[in-house]
């Protein structure tokens, strides 16, 4: 059942795995049902390390995920379905962990402005619960927090130009290179703070108590597993939306530019930072595709109607809070400790992702014009996507499914008592 890492990362793998050959301890990744944690927890099982996910699996679709890793992996995955809000919970699985992937969140500014306070809850309390976890053991394990390019605000200081279908610095120490860690951090949006929030504690958590733990500043992750939405993964949702041949909404005037990382790119990253923690630890990187794999929404669609056979129709709606007119990551600072780089070009990412869509993807569980069943406006479902994923946060109507179709098989949760104690 176990299938080989693919090629390209092997000298990355080898090198981490042989230096952690002696800890048969499970990898821990919250939030490791979802897009990132998939990724993540299906190179680790690869490579024979056990993982154990811990998720409350609240975002639509994710389930799919955990189906496919054990019906991959089988047992060497455990799945706990829980919440970051539950102290008790963490503290009881982190003790049993070799090393920690910090994913789980509320991960949509739209949500986030909706519902500030379970925003906090979950991104920033839950990160210090997880914290005050690993900081109750003698020898704790390195954890990776995934934080967000939104800590450095709207960027409004900086002159942008347009230039054809997309916006660019005027300065060209911007164009050349992208934002480095040296901007000063001006959070943006609840989600921006919680997230924010729960960064400056791991860094301080890791200067304080000596835990070793760094942070990874993202821009734009997409690869195979994600089930963008309009509120999150907007490449994947842009390729969804077309596959489905329904109309693309964009926010702005779609000169918006990001610099996307293939999430393969990205597991490497995480590799290399877990081998080099020591001196990696209390710090944080920004983390992208970098400024040779930087593409506008306009420019997207263009190749969307490359690799899909026609270009997807469009609506244009107003700016939404906190969104950027240009990000790219400067990677230059984790490249030069790790010798890391990202190793797939746009197109390349972008057919992966459509080649995966088109073979696996089962209907949108957030399709924009049914929802519950019932087919609405566009806006309405707009508004009841929303809802309907807070419902969720608070009690995951997938985990209902999942369980129903699944039983407990392969997962516990605390009322089997195996955890909370
Ligand atoms: N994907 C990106 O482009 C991107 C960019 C910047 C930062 N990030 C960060 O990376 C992390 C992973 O992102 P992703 O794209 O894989 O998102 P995702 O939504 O696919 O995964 C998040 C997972 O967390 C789980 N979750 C949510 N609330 C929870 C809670 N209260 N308790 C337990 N589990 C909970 C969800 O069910 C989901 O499986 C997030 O922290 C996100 O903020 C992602």
């Amino acid at each position: 059942m176990r299938r080989k890492p693919n090629g390209a990362s092997l000298d990355i793998e080898k090198s981490l795995f042989s230096k952690n050959g002696d800890d048969k301890r499970p990898v821990l990744i919250t939030g490791g049902a979802g897009f990132i944690g998939t990724n993540v927890a299906d190179r680790f099982l690869s490579a024979g390390h056990s993982v154990i996910i811990y998720d409350n699996i609240s975002r639509p679709g994710v389930e799919q995920n955990l189906r496919w890793l054990q019906e991959t992996h089988g047992s060497q995955v455990q799945i706990v379905v829980a919440e970051m809000r539950d102290a008790a919970n963490l503290r009881y699985i982190v003790g049993q962990v070799s090393k920690v992937f910090h994913f789980a969140a509320q991960v949509a500014v739209t949500t986030s402005l909706i519902s500030p306070v379970d925003d906090f809850e979950i991104n920033a309390r839950g990160t210090l619960n997880l914290l005050e976890a690993i900081r109750s053991l003698r020898n704790p394990p390195p954890l990776i927090f995934t934080s967000t390019n939104k800590v450095y605000g709207h960027l409004a200081d900086v002159k942008m130009q347009e230039n054809g279908d997309r916006y660019e610095p005027v300065d060209a120490e911007f164009r050349n290179n992208g934002f480095s860690e040296k901007r000063a951090l001006d959070f943006h949006s609840p989600y921006g703070c919680s997230k924010g929030a729960a960064e400056q504690y791991v860094l301080d958590y890791a200067r304080t108590f000596k835990i070793p733990a760094l942070v990874f500043r993202m821009s734009c992750i997409y690869g195979l597993h994600q089930f963008g939405n309009e509120d999150q993964g907007w490449v994947a949702h842009f390729l969804i939306r077309a596959l489905e041949g329904n109309p693309i909404t964009i926010y702005g005037d779609g000169k918006q530019v990001r610099d996307i990382l293939f999430i393969e790119d990205l597991v490497n990253a995480f590799l290399l930072a877990h081998e080099h923690m020591g001196e990696l630890s209390g710090k944080a990187f920004n983390i992208g595709g970098g400024p040779d794999n930087t593409i506008s929404l306009l420019e997207l669609l263009d190749l969307i109607a490359e690799v899909n056979g026609e270009r997807p129709e469009v609506e244009f709606d107003t700016w939404r809070s906190a969104d950027q007119q240009y990000y790219v990551s400067d990677i230059r600072r984790f490249s030069a400790a790790t010798g890391w780089s990202p190793r797939v070009g746009v197109c390349e990412g972008v057919t992966r992702l459509y080649d995966w869509l088109l073979a696996n993807r089962t209907l949108s569980p957030l399709d924009a014009n049914r929802v519950d069943g019932k087919t609405v406006s566009l806006n309405e479902a707009k508004q009841l996507s929303i809802m309907h994923s807070l419902q969720q946060t608070r009690e995951p109507r997938s985990k209902r499914l999942w369980q129903e179709a699944h039983g407990n098989n392969g997962i516990f949760t605390p009322a089997d008592g195996r955890a909370g104690r």
